[in-house]
């Protein structure tokens, strides 16, 4: 079997949602001490909506996967569904990755988790 499945893959060579958004709602920036790779997440919510959301990631390949990965989960979705997103459903959105890359998946859980926190501490709304 291949290391990594077609999708980390696909999602590692062809990222969806990379970039900045300018006026976001919120912000979130995670590192890894170990390996020292870093995730940032922007989010555009409107009426408690994922409206648009962008990564920029200086990391693995795992980790560009795992960031493209979430945006295409949560984009759309309501922030309290967005709140549930764990690093574990990210992974399998990927169809997994290996075990010693799972904790690339969870900068993009922190990364999305600290941008929800920054949208709520801008706003004065809870989610
Ligand atoms: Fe650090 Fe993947 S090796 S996030």
């Amino acid at each position: 079997m291949a290391l990594y499945s077609e999708k980390v893959m696909d999602h590692f060579l062809h990222p969806r949602n990379v970039g900045v958004i300018e006026d976001a709602d919120g912000i979130g920036e995670v590192g890894n001490a170990k390996c020292g790779d870093i995730m940032k997440m922007y989010l555009k919510i409107e009426d408690g909506v994922v409206e648009d959301v962008k990564f920029e990631t200086f990391g693995c390949g795992s980790a560009i996967a795992s960031s493209s990965m979430a945006t295409e989960l949560i984009k759309g979705q309501p922030l309290s569904e967005v709140r549930k997103l764990t690093n574990k459903a990210v992974a399998e959105a990927l169809d997994g990755l290996p075990d010693y890359k799972m904790h690339c998946s969870v900068l993009a859980e922190e990364a999305i988790q600290a941008a929800l926190e920054d949208y709520e501490s801008r706003s004065g709304k809870k989610v």
